[in-house]
């Protein structure tokens, strides 16, 4: 069996990220999303999801390419993750293309960068939600 893992918010869930998804779970047979906590989002991003881990965990349970969701707590776990999960392909969307490259030194995996969905992202809904506040519509 072919093992795959991502990492991200998935907040305010997207057809970008279903598209990512998707995509990933080409690459095997098992998906694991490492979904971000809201106290590692706080910590190392200052950033505050709209739903929170426990909404953000069940709309993953829920999409069929995603087979586990894990907690990712620190920047740091990602090699102990692949050889805790056996990983063999770690997948992340190309806006973090080359970040992730020593991955495949430190531990057996693949690294792959998809192309990221174009004109959609959790922080543009947020931008043009809040610029439509106050509107009758
Ligand atoms: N992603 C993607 N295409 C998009 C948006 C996201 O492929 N249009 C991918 C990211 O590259 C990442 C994963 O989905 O691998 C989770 O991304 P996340 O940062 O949670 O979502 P964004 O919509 O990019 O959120 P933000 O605007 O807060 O950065």
């Amino acid at each position: 069996m072919k093992r795959v893992i991502t990492y991200g918010t998935f907040d305010l869930l997207h057809y970008g990220h279903i598209n990512l998804l998707r995509r990933a779970k080409e690459y095997g047979d098992y998906l694991v999303v490492a979904l971000s906590t809201d106290e590692f989002n706080w910590e190392s991003k200052q950033k505050k999801s709209y739903f929170d881990y426990e909404k953000r965990k069940h709309l993953l349970e829920a999409i069929r390419y995603v087979d586990l969701v894990i907690p990712e707590n620190s920047w740091d776990q990602k090699v102990n993750d692949i050889k805790e999960y056996n990983i063999d392909t770690f997948v992340m969307g190309d806006d973090w293309r080359g970040k992730f490259d020593f991955l495949e030194k430190g531990t057996r995996a693949d690294v792959v960068y998809l192309e990221r969905t174009p004109d959609i992202s959790t922080s543009k809904i947020k931008e043009e939600l809040s610029l439509n506040e106050g509107n009758d519509i």
